[in-house]
């Protein structure tokens, strides 16, 4: 028999550590933060953390509850990020009633943090259909056999309709209508650098008169 255990209330209380791998300083920085987050993922990816490209996907629908689910990055540059999903979903319809968004990459085994705040809108049609048959063709199928974020009666009625739509659509299924990408155009950046005794770094961007304005945040 083991002994008994303590209350995890306490004991997860008790769970800290402290950052101390590295720094972010004003002048180590970009000027242009796209350049930083092109750099802390390019080190995030060489750093083996795993699911790099993961970041969380905050949004606020028109009941102004917020809510949160992880969506892979498919693509950055001056546009903005890109995700891909289908714009039938909880997230989808939320960003239909109220465009702007908010993301968050979690590096843990960097210290690192990324908070991007910004506009969305749908990535152009033909885009959204490069990308998508680039993708293997079971994730194509699924894009097809999910009702994403609608409550289903069992696993059967997925497995049900990907085979529907694969005996449908052969090796060929096209872009579902309801399914493709968006971009958020970045209207503020956060880059957070863990530190010890918690006097954290924060280097915050925000565009002021079309320029980026870099300040430090107290952490
Ligand atoms: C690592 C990871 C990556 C994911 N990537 C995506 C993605 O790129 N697109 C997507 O629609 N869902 C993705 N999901 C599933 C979402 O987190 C979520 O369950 C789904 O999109 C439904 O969210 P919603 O009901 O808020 O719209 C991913 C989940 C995980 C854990």
């Amino acid at each position: 028999m083991s002994s008994p255990q303590p209350p995890l209330s306490s004991s997860i209380a008790d769970l800290r550590k402290s950052y101390e791998r590295a720094e972010l300083g004003e002048d180590a920085s970009h000027a242009d933060p796209l350049a930083q987050f092109d750099q802390w993922l390019r080190e995030a990816i060489a750093a083996q953390v795993p699911e790099p490209n993961a970041m969380t996907l905050a949004t606020v629908g028109a009941d102004q509850r917020p809510s949160t689910r992880v969506v892979l990055i498919k693509g950055y540059d001056e546009r903005g990020i890109a995700w891909y999903t289908n714009y039938d979903s909880r997230k989808g319809r939320e960003l239909a009633a109220n465009p702007f968004a908010a993301l968050q990459f979690h590096w843990i085994e960097l210290e690192r943090v990324v908070r991007i705040e910004g506009q969305v809108e749908k990535v152009d049609a033909s885009e959204s259909d490069a990308y998508f048959h680039s993708r293997p063709l079971d994730s194509r199928i699924g894009a097809w056999a999910s009702p994403q974020s609608q409550v289903i009666s069992g696993r059967g009625v997925l497995v049900a309709n990907a085979a529907k739509y694969g005996a449908q659509f052969l090796l060929q299924p096209p872009r579902p209508p309801h399914w493709g990408g968006f971009r958020l155009k970045p209207d503020r950046w956060e880059f957070w650098q863990g530190r010890k005794s918690r006097l954290h770094d924060r280097l915050r961007y925000r565009l002021g008169g079309g320029l980026w304005v870099r300040e430090r945040l107290a952490p």
